[in-house]
């Protein structure tokens, strides 16, 4: 079957099953009507068994269809504690219920056979407004299937599937959460509005393929604060689209640190503005605080971006702006970078180059550099000092520079 068919039979089921819920539904709610707070829906009274075996995607889709469709007051969807297994799923509104409180109280691993993953996520929370997901750990297995990530020699590769996609949601709230071994990304954010996650822990492996922390896209007043973050890929990756960003208090390692970019891979890429990352260590990652723009890109903006307050501890390219990202090296990106600041920046890197700013023939970039204090740190005893390299920058300074900038 093809991808899009089987996607529509997954579709069919959870309409389905939004009709046969609503008898269970209503005598349900009868006996809850006047109690305070928001009206429970436990997975197991739906049929979930935690016994770390049985795959419970009818039973939490018949537990959610109930919740969202409750009427009119606040509902919550429980996992209690144990171990539930499942395959893809599909929290899609829209709900009837005021707002609505997703809380995991156990682990929920991943099924492992990819052949089961019609979408490129595992669960998926779509059109909902008031969600609120907390607790738990979600599970992705992803050690059973990085294997077939061929994404570092094919370029058009089919990326695994998410573990968690948040999809046209608006007035989010995401924390509590732990996430581990995602097949590809852990967390996707994208055309979101009003989205807050904080208190994550999210982890795989410094070799696992493509599992980027969180990647946000084409979306609007996001916040991620208070998170430690440790993967393969990057901490934090920024798409198109996104606009009013905030990052803060974060500490991602191992993996390839904070990322805007890449931007500009596919034509009409919408612009990214106002992102701020401030109040973040990257440990052992291989970039800190990066921009990356294609090669040969269409045209763009990414603009408005502040560094801030951010510690380096051992980190391979501390600072790194790199427009010629890509394979079609020999034409200029288009993407064209402006107002980013970066402002007390401390620590180590392990190359000489601590900051490298290699912008665009075609759309130079303006850059501030305040209070930029970069040692190198390497694995032999000889002292070296930091260096900066620019391309195509235009730099104001001002405060102590270490690497000095260049101009
Ligand atoms: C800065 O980040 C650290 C580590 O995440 C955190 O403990 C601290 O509270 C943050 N400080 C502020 C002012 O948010």
């Amino acid at each position: 079957m093809t991808i899009a068919g089987r996607f529509e039979v997954r579709a069919i089921l959870v309409l389905g099953l939004a009709f046969s819920c609503c008898v269970a539904e209503s005598t349900l709610r009868r006996g809850l009507v006047g109690a305070a707070g928001p009206t429970d829906f436990n997975v197991n009274s739906y049929g979930a068994k935690a016994d770390g075996k049985t795959d419970n995607v009818e039973a939490f889709m018949k537990a959610w269809v109930a919740a969202c469709k409750s009427d009119g007051g606040p509902a919550r969807l429980v996992f209690p504690k144990g171990t539930y297994v499942t395959g893809p799923l599909v929290f899609a509104g829209k709900c009837k219920a005021s707002k609505i409180t997703v809380e995991v109280q156990g682990t929920i691993k991943a099924t492992t056979d990819i052949s089961e993953y019609s979408s490129p996520e595992w669960i998926l929370f779509e059109s909902i407004s008031g969600l609120t997901l907390t607790g738990g750990i979600f599970d992705g297995r992803g050690e059973t299937v990085w294997k077939y990530n061929d994404c570092h020699q094919n370029s058009d590769c089919q990326l695994l599937p998410s573990s968690i996609k948040f999809s046209k949601l608006t007035n989010t709230v995401v924390h509590g959460i732990t996430s581990l071994n995602s097949k590809s990304f852990h967390m996707h954010v994208n055309m979101c509005q009003n989205f807050k996650a904080y208190d994550l822990t999210i982890t795989a492996p410094s070799d696992s393929p493509n599992t980027d922390g969180i990647h946000i896209s084409s979306s609007d007043h996001v916040d991620v604060s208070h998170s430690v973050i440790g993967t393969g890929d990057d901490c934090i990756s920024i798409g198109q689209g996104v606009t009013s960003l905030g990052v803060t208090s974060i500490t991602c390692g191992p993996g390839h640190g904070i990322s805007v970019g890449s931007l500009g891979k596919y034509d009409d890429e919408k612009d990214v503005s106002g992102v701020v990352v401030s109040n973040c260590t990257l440990r052992k990652t291989t970039n800190g605080v990066r921009i990356k723009t294609y090669s040969g890109s269409s045209p763009s903006k990414a603009s408005g971006i502040t560094f801030q307050d951010i510690i380096m501890d051992e980190v391979k390219n501390p600072i790194i702006i790199d427009q010629n990202y890509g394979s079609h090296k020999s034409a200029a990106s288009k993407v064209q970078i402006s107002g980013v600041h970066y402002k007390n920046i401390v620590g180590t890197s392990t190359s000489d180059v601590a900051m490298s700013l290699l912008c665009s023939s075609q759309v130079p970039c303006d850059v501030e550099l305040v209070d930029i204090d970069l040692k190198f740190q390497g694995s032999s005893d000889k002292e070296k000092s930091t260096s900066s390299s620019c391309l195509n920058a235009k730099v104001k300074t001002g405060g102590k520079l270490n690497p000095p900038a260049c101009r």
